[in-house]
């Protein structure tokens, strides 16, 4: 579902070229959960943003559901964004003007689904979260919001779901809670989910766990 061919991105920074990342290759199938782990400003995010077409490799390519990133073509990139990929922050990146229930029918609206409401209160059901759905963002835990974001994520079903740190801003507890949630949705949905994180025990709850090192790949490891 997600596939990175020998993967370079360098940034230029002071007048010169960083390399975040340097050869990289994986694969992530539908219904498989990655985590990738490393020392801070070891790529993860970098590779996030490859994995989402939010940005370009320098060389080498990236696949989503066998479609080449590589076309630079803006409109081809932005749909293929829209059609197959959700981002979890660490942050949440809730709309803080919406309620709950209208921060989950936002891109089911902006897709011209029909029945919005009722998909977005299936979804809050399926985070746990009925009851809570006319709550505004500011109302809520952590936790509460983190899972909303998560509701908001797959209400559209997307093919790649990547996290970034998403348990960063959470207690122990809460963040095992989401995990476990990322686990069974990972599963049930059958998507291809990328999860950077600095937790061990976040990592742990991945089938593969992908260390990197300046940019490249320094160990494999299946759970
Ligand atoms: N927009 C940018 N411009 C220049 N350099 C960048 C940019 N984004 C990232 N970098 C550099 O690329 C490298 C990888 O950064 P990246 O954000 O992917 O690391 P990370 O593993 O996500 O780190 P963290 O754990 O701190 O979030 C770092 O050296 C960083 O300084
Ligand atoms: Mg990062």
């Amino acid at each position: 579902m997600v596939t990175l061919c020998n993967v370079v991105k360098d940034y230029p920074a002071d007048g010169q070229l960083v390399r975040a990342l340097d050869g990289v290759s994986l694969e992530v199938a539908a219904g498989e959960f990655v985590a990738l782990v490393g020392r801070s400003g070891c790529g993860k995010s970098t590779l996030l943003n490859l994995a989402g077409a939010m940005d370009f490799a320098t060389s080498g390519e990236v696949l989503l559901d066998g479609v080449s990133t590589n076309s630079r073509d803006d409109t081809t990139l932005t749909r293929l964004r829209r059609e197959k990929v959700a981002f979890v922050f660490q942050s949440f990146q809730l709309l803080n003007t919406l309620s709950v229930v209208e921060n989950v029918e936002l891109p089911l609206l902006l897709a011209g689904v029909p029945r919005a409401r009722e998909a977005a209160l299936e979804r809050l059901a399926s985070v746990e979260l009925s009851g809570l759905e006319n709550r505004m963002p500011h109302q809520l835990s952590g936790g509460q919001m983190q899972r909303v974001a998560i509701a908001r994520a797959l209400v559209n079903r997307p093919r790649i779901l990547l996290a970034d740190e998403p348990t960063g801003n959470l207690d122990t507890a809460t963040g095992t809670i989401i995990l476990d949630l990322l686990r069974r949705l990972t599963r049930e949905q059958k998507t291809a989910t990328l999860m950077a994180t600095h937790s061990v025990e976040a990592a742990a709850i991945a089938d593969v766990v992908i260390e990197l090192r300046d940019g490249k790949i320094a160990g494999i490891k299946r759970n």
